[in-house]
C-alpha cells in the first residue's frame, strides 16, 4: 500500500447506520480537515490526466472536484442533483446504494469535443458515474476518466462502467 493510501485510510471514519440502519458511511470530513491529506489527494486528481473540464458530482464530489480543477488548469463544472441548475439541462435517473436520484448538467457546460475527467468521493454500485458520464457524453464532450477517493468494491461499480477508465485512491 502507497503512502497516499494509508493516509487516506486513516482519514476516513466509519460511521455504522448512517443514514439508515444497515449502511456504513464513509465519512470523509476527517481527510478534508487535515490540510496535507486534502492536498495530496487534490494534487492526484489534478495529475491524472489533461483535461479541458473537471466535472464534480454534487454534494461531496465538488469539494474535490473544484480544486482539482483549479490545480489543473481546467474549467469546473457542476454536475447536480434534480432541479438545481438554472439554466437548460440534460438529466440523468439511476439507483443509490438506497434510494433512487436524478441529475442534471446545463445543456452547454461543454465545448464540443472538451475531454473531460468525472471526479467524485465514492463509488459505490456505480449508479451516479454511469449516469455522469453519459451525461457528458450527451452534452457533447469526452469522457477521459472517472476518479474516485475511494471504491467500494464489493458494490460492483466498476462493472456498470462499460470500459471507461476507473481510477480508485483507494479500494476498500
Ligand atoms: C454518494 C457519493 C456518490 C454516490 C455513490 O452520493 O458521493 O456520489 O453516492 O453511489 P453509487 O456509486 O451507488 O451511485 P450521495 O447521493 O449520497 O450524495 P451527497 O454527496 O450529496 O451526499
Amino acid at each position: 500500500m502507497s503512502d497516499l493510501q494509508q493516509l487516506i485510510l486513516d482519514r476516513i471514519r466509519d460511521v455504522p447506520d448512517y443514514p439508515q440502519a444497515g449502511v456504513l458511511f464513509k465519512d470523509i470530513t476527517p481527510l478534508l480537515a487535515d490540510p496535507p491529506a486534502f492536498a495530496e489527494v487534490v494534487n492526484e486528481f489534478a495529475g491524472l490526466h489533461r483535461v479541458d473540464k473537471i466535472v464534480g458530482i454534487e454534494a461531496r464530489g465538488f469539494i474535490l472536484a473544484a480544486p482539482a480543477a483549479y490545480k489543473a488548469g481546467a474549467g469546473f463544472v457542476p454536475v447536480r442533483k434534480k432541479g438545481k441548475l438554472p439554466s437548460e439541462t440534460l438529466e440523468a435517473s439511476y439507483d443509490l446504494e438506497y434510494g433512487s436520484a436524478t441529475i442534471e448538467v446545463h445543456r452547454d457546460a461543454f465545448a464540443p469535443g472538451d475531454r473531460v475527467l468525472i471526479v467524485d468521493d465514492v463509488l459505490a454500485t456505480g449508479g451516479t458515474a454511469c449516469a455522469a458520464v453519459e451525461l457528458v457524453r450527451r452534452a457533447g464532450a469526452d469522457v477521459v476518466a472517472i476518479a474516485v477517493l475511494m471504491e467500494l468494491a464489493s458494490l460492483k461499480g466498476r462493472e456498470r462502467l462499460d470500459g471507461v477508465e476507473l481510477h480508485s485512491l483507494v479500494i476498500v
